[in-house]
């Protein structure tokens, strides 16, 4: 099925509640907020009430005893944020809320009280120290069962494919095998505490421009290399329970009526059972091909159905002989929705765990290992960091109120958080009045300090996307180097930009988005008490015009449109009718474009600077061949040659000698971090599989590594590589 988006764009938005629902009034909580536990009076030996069965026999003994009605009401959301309750079979509502980095969500029909605001998923993604991604999951988790949110909708796992994408901190940074890793933990520490991970937003949506019209080009061999292996990892390995799909149209098909991709691929091929949901009144940009989504693999129309609903009823008004047909189609939507909830044990649990409220305490403790171990030192010349606090040095701070203050993104990934401190007040607790901070400082304060730190921000989140410069951060550094060489820039945010003044600074803090903690784990950063060990998720190229998606929002007609303002999707469809996105970089995405184009960038990818030093010597592998049954496991010998206790990211690219395709010149295949006290060296074991060395070959669709030589290079960063071995296949 394919067809022309253009036909679609004449779409209106709708939040109205669903007519199905309409027919099927129940309560949703009493009051004060309570939910309405429903649990009480269920049918006696019923199987969907017997615990030991399957979670799939127990949603089709549901399905057994529903209405017509019910079924079209089990399709869709109700009030925004959660899946309907069936009060005659003793069914609660299950509630949702936003997203990756914390709760999202007030008191939209559970009771939410305070919830921690996390660093951004970018932050995580830069302590490339995944184990942590599961402490940082599970922590949100238990918030979530505190309230009674049984889905939390991430994590989001698009990729970084364009420095100015709106939503960039919201995801993993640029490399698939580095999302990889990141979401599978992601998923398994939010489900093990008992909250449904939902991956998405499946796929192509890498960008906010024109997010809800736009029709994204990938290739085959794309797909399968760079999008799709986050999801397949996630659903195979992570056992991950719901997928929503993308706003955006993916190679002609809406996202949330994609069959080749939702049936065909995450059903049929990689056997995923659980919800999959629209992004939020997606499927109401179609509303005159509504009969889309009863084949489409979706299962749940998300936050309502009416439109799907309205067509449903007025389609069997008009052709009864298609009523069997379609309540068949429907009870499949319905069966994975229930299968869903049935499985994370949601119907079988009180809605809320009260208990857990008790765990917030050691929430926060992970939140600032994050901040802390995904701070990256990008500049550090003269060794001007770290600021010990008995050096008695005068520190100017300089900065706007925002800047000062940012501590998250925008839109439906936004948390609000408690307890903030900002990082001004995080370093005056850390230098006292050896900080000087004022609204009117003069020159002669600024000349005269012996530090300077500047922060700034460029804010960005939900539905707009953001420049790649900021000009008027140049002009400001031009102005304080003029007054003090000892300059240090401090950056909040989830994208890289142009740093043309770089030279004129001599340190450099990549801070993304740290959360509430923000201001403890910057100053300890910043005074030495934590040594920095994050790492570049991403590669920031010095100009965008050299990025492969330097095109993105210039449309067909070859017009340059500005990305920035909240409702530009609705301007381009009103104005522009169809517009296509092609990823032409195809499977070169971020490092491996720059390396195939031999561009220099500003940071490398992986790129991440400590107070000490690191070597990695002695590059072995356990055997110089690997089969298809049999890894070899890389081993290289890290050791702390400085003077102060620090981590490294030992990271292992692999290239391919001699392919019948084109290939990058190298990926990444394994990473490890390692702590390290001064003249400690660990031993460090990577496990390299086929996989690893194999490309997904178009002709046979398949995976495809070709016998000969493969070099594995082990490195601090995707180009500082200090160690290669050889190994055939
Ligand atoms: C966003 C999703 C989010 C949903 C619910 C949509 O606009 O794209 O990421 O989960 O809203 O808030």
């Amino acid at each position: 099925m394919k067809f022309n988006i253009g036909i679609f764009c004449l779409i209106f938005f709708f939040s109205a509640q669903s007519s199905a629902q309409q027919n099927i009034e129940y309560k949703l909580c009493d009051q004060d907020f309570r939910a309405i536990n429903m649990r009480e009076n269920l049918p006696a030996n019923a199987v969907y009430t017997n615990k030991n069965a399957t979670a799939e026999a127990r949603a089709k003994d549901v399905i057994s005893r529903l209405t017509f009605d019910e079924k079209l009401m089990l399709t869709g959301g109700w009030k925004q944020m959660h899946f309907p309750a069936v009060e005659r079979l003793g069914l609660p509502p299950v509630y949702f809320s936003d997203a990756s980095q914390g709760i999202h969500v007030k008191d939209i029909c559970v009771k939410v009280g305070k919830t921690t605001a996390y660093p951004g998923i970018i932050t995580l993604a830069a302590t490339w120290n995944p184990e942590l991604a599961n402490a940082y999951a599970k922590s949100i988790s238990e918030e979530c069962r505190a309230y009674g949110i049984s889905v939390l909708l991430g994590p989001g796992m698009n990729m970084y494919r364009n420095a100015e994408g709106g939503r960039n901190f919201e995801y993993w940074g640029e490399d698939p095998f580095l999302t990889t890793k990141f979401s599978v933990s992601y998923v398994e520490g939010l489900q093990d505490a008992g909250t449904i991970a939902t991956i998405k937003h499946f796929i192509g949506n890498e960008q906010e421009f024109a997010r809800h019209v736009v029709n994204v080009k990938i290739g085959e061999r794309a797909l399968r290399e760079i999008y799709l292996p986050p999801y397949e990892a996630s659903i195979k390995e992570g056992k991950a329970l719901a997928v929503m799909t993308g706003n955006n149209f993916l190679n002609g098909f809406p996202g949330s009526a994609d069959k080749p991709l939702v049936n065909d691929v995450l059903r049929k091929e990689y056997g995923f059972k659980g919800a999959v949901m629209s992004d939020w009144a997606s499927s109401s940009f179609w509303q005159d091909k509504q009969e889309i989504e009863l084949t489409s693999g979706h299962s749940l129309l998300m936050d309502n159905n009416e439109i799907f609903a309205t067509y449903i009823r007025k389609q069997i008004k008009d052709h009864p002989e298609q009523k069997a047909t379609i309540e068949k189609e429907l009870e499949a939507m319905v069966l994975d929705n229930l299968y869903t909830f049935f499985k994370a044990g949601v119907y079988d649990r009180p809605y809320r765990n009260p208990a857990l409220l008790s765990t917030f305490d050691a929430h926060r403790k992970v939140a600032l290992q994050t901040a802390e171990e995904g701070i990256t030192l990008l500049k550090n010349e003269d060794h001007i960091l770290p600021i010990s606090p008995s050096s008695g040095k005068k520190i100017v701070v300089l900065g706007t109120d925002e800047a000062l203050k940012v501590f998250g993104g925008k839109g439906s990934g936004a948390v609000e958080g408690f307890d903030h401190i900002d990082f001004l007040t995080g370093l005056k607790n850390v230098y006292g009045d050896k900080l000087i901070y004022k609204k009117d400082i003069s020159k002669e304060e600024i000349s005269s300090a012996d530090v300077v730190l500047y922060f700034i921000t460029r804010p960005s989140g939900e539905g707009f996307d953001v420049d790649f410069t900021l000009p008027k951060v140049e002009d400001s550094i031009a102005l304080i180097s003029k007054l003090n060489k000892n300059l240090v820039v401090i950056h909040s945010g989830g994208n890289g930009f142009a740093m043309p003044w770089l030279s004129q600074v001599k340190g450099f803090v990549f801070a993304y988005l740290l959360g509430q903690v923000r201001a403890e784990a910057l100053a300890n950063i910043i005074s030495g008490k934590v040594n920095p060990s994050g790492k570049l998720p991403f590669t920031i190229e010095k100009d965008f015009n050299e990025s492969p998606a330097k095109d993105y929002n210039k449309m067909s007609d070859g017009k340059y449109y500005w990305r920035g303002g909240k409702n530009n999707s609705q301007e381009i469809r009103k104005q522009f009718g169809d517009r296509e996105m092609p990823y032409n970089e195809g499977i070169y995405i971020g490092y491996r474009w720059y390396e195939k184009k031999n561009v220099q960038t500003q940071f490398p990818f992986g790129f991440g600077l400590s107070y000490t030093t690191f070597s990695i010597s002695n590059i072995s592998a356990s055997s110089k061949k690997i089969t298809i049954d049999k890894p070899v496991t890389i081993t290289v010998t890290v050791k702390n040659t400085g003077a102060v206790a620090g981590a490294e990211v030992v990271q292992l690219y692999v290239s391919d000698v001699k392919s019948s395709v084109d290939r990058p010149l190298k990926e990444l295949k394994g990473f490890k971090k390692v702590f390290l006290q001064p003249g400690e060296s660990k031993k460090v074991d990577i496990k390299v599989d086929w996989k690893a060395l194999a490309f997904w070959d178009e002709k046979q669709h398949q995976w495809k590594a070709e016998p000969g030589d493969f070099i594995i290079q082990a490195g601090t960063s995707s180009q500082d590589i200090k160690q290669k071995i050889t190994i055939s296949y």
